[in-house]
């Protein structure tokens, strides 16, 4: 008989049953047996019925009481209701941890130090006598890694078909409650995961839909969000990150984008399942060449929805068949923002800077930006939350030699990477920073000012700020950058420096890029061709970037 699972649970009041639990995981694993360990008050109880081999790794705090998370399995064993027998297939050993000084050691065993070992060993032969390994099968040694590396020795890093689930620290709105726009700054914690990354880097993680979303898209398709299914090929392959078996629940939150404006290819398919009359003429249209226009008006414009979409046509929609799920829907597809903090200044952390899409279109509910508005969402203080993500390599660049000066034009989120570039450049002890911020309101949405601040101060920062609507006329920052013509031209002629532009504003990179070249000609004596070339010249050595999102 092949070894089953072992399962492995602890109830932990100080971590020594859970490091036991898992050392004997490790072992497990070294004996090449599928092995899970898991904290009692995490496990369903329920499912024991189901399991073949567990052991009980608990400790006892005070007088003998079961730790906290083990209290509810306690409740659990002793219910009158448990069916009899329900257990006794079950193979269970049970390894208590207590300090036998406490007088009252009750349901939980006490074990002296120097009594784990011995308790293991025997532990091991038991199970093996029971469970042999399968011929020709070797134990793992103890020398050769669990965990396989790369060959060039770095850990794998997270990836889009492994992310790494990091828990959100701290999600706070750093724009006042009056300002029109709700700007997050949200750290992540990434311990434990070999991410690593640079200024200018940036952070991918893939959204989910919303619970209401989700209750909606079951109801109106007559599914149950609980389930189970699996998937097996049949002309195309099974997406590598899809958990099997998975829920209806689990792949409408976190795989098929129905938040997103459909294409027409999502009527041409819905119009095959349409019998009702009407809804069948009206998709047909939108399928149509003729129909584009129409479909533009229907769809692209107001911002729909493909679940709107679906609501708008339930007869249809009741009749789609669950095999047609992943052709009908697109994958929702990861997000990626600049990297607002840097390691040195925040170890283990990603900090973001995110500005929560939302507008109104004709549609009666407004429009939400899916990643943003899930995001925004995410409160730690309810509860741990965790995103997957992971992390690649930004197209900026900031340059090595100490002594280069860099110049950063960034309104709005646009700081986001010139914040990690700050923070890093300071800490490497690199002082020749000069950051240009735009905003609306010195005091609505003007974030990260007592950062900068701190480094004005300190004599690592020169700040120019141009807030829009603080005055009757509006000043953006390229008014800035003109005024500051002589300092510019000195920076990059004289000083080598480099000069960044990022933002979402649509045209702010041009009209920085015209007042940068205003100033190349009044300070250079240039001619416009002349200016323009000096840009191009700067582009090419690297000196000069920018990074423009919508
Ligand atoms: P506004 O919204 O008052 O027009 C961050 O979004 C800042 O960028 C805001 O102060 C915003 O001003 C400003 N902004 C908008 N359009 C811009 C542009 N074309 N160039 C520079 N800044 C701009």
């Amino acid at each position: 008989m092949s070894a089953p699972t072992l399962l492995i649970l602890y109830g932990s009041q100080t971590g020594t049953a859970q490091d036991t639990a898992e050392r004997i995981g490790r072992q497990a694993q070294r004996r090449r047996m599928q092995v899970r360990v898991e904290a009692l008050d995490i496990y369903n109880v329920a499912n024991l019925i189901s399991e073949t081999l567990v052991v009980f790794v608990c400790s006892t705090t005070g007088q003998g009481d079961p730790p906290d998370n083990m209290k509810n399995f306690w409740r659990f064993v002793f219910r009158k209701s448990l069916p009899a027998g329900s257990l006794c297939r079950l193979d269970y050993a049970v390894l208590g941890l207590g300090d036998s000084s406490y007088p009252s050691l009750t349901f939980v065993s006490n074990s002296a130090d120097g009594v784990i070992d011995p308790w293991i060993t025997s532990f091991w032969e038991k199970v093996l006598s029971l469970y042999p390994p399968p011929a020709g099968q070797s134990p793992i040694r103890d020398d050769e890694p669990l965990v396989s590396f790369h060959s060039d020795g770095q850990p794998i890093s997270p990836s889009p078909t492994h992310p790494f689930l990091a828990k959100v620290v701290f999600n706070e709105r750093v724009t006042k409650a009056s300002h029109f726009q709700d700007v997050r700054h949200i750290e992540f914690d990434i311990t434990g995961s070999s991410i690593e990354f640079t200024a200018g880097d940036v952070v991918l993680m893939r959204p989910s839909n919303t619970r209401e979303n989700v209750e909606q898209f079951c109801q109106l398709l007559r599914l149950d969000p609980d389930r189970q299914f699996t998937l097996s090929p049949t002309n195309s392959s099974i997406p590598a990150r899809l958990a099997q078996p998975c829920t209806v629940r689990c792949l409408a939150e976190t795989f098929l984008d129905i938040a997103a404006v459909p294409r027409r290819s999502f009527f041409e398919l819905l119009a095959t399942f349409a019998t009702d009359e009407r809804e069948r003429e009206k998709l047909a249209e939108f399928s149509s060449a003729q129909g584009q226009d129409e479909l533009h008006s229907y769809c692209n414009r107001p911002r729909r929805t493909a679940l709107e979409v679906l609501t708008d046509f339930p007869h249809t929609t009741a009749e789609l068949s669950v095999d047609y799920l992943l052709d009908l829907f697109p994958e929702i597809q990861p997000r990626s923002f600049s990297i607002a903090s840097s390691l040195q200044a925040h170890p283990n952390r990603i900090q973001i800077l995110l500005a929560v899409v939302q507008y109104k279109t004709k549609m009666y509910l407004p429009r939400k930006g899916l990643c943003s508005s899930w995001l925004a969402s995410l409160d730690p203080r309810l509860g741990d939350v965790f995103v997957p993500l992971w992390v690649k390599k930004g197209s900026m660049k900031f340059p090595k030699d100490p002594e280069t000066p860099v110049v950063m034009v960034g309104p709005g989120t646009g700081v986001a990477p010139f914040r990690a570039a700050l923070q890093e450049r300071i800490a490497q002890g690199k002082t020749a920073n000069v950051l240009f911020f735009g905003c609306r309101s010195q005091s609505k949405d003007f974030y990260c000012s007592a950062e900068w601040e701190e480094m004005v101060k300190a004599g690592q920062l020169t700040l120019f700020t141009a807030f829009s609507r603080d005055q009757e006329d509006k000043i953006y920052v390229q008014q800035r950058v003109k005024e500051q013509a002589v300092l510019l031209w000195d920076l990059i002629v004289n000083k080598n420096a480099y000069f960044y532009i990022a933002g979402n504003a649509k045209q702010m990179p041009t009209a920085v890029c015209d007042a940068l070249k205003e100033g190349f000609r009044s300070q250079g004596g240039m001619s416009s061709s002349q200016a323009d070339e000096m840009l191009v010249a700067m582009e090419r050595a690297g000196r000069f970037q920018s990074e423009t999102w919508s």
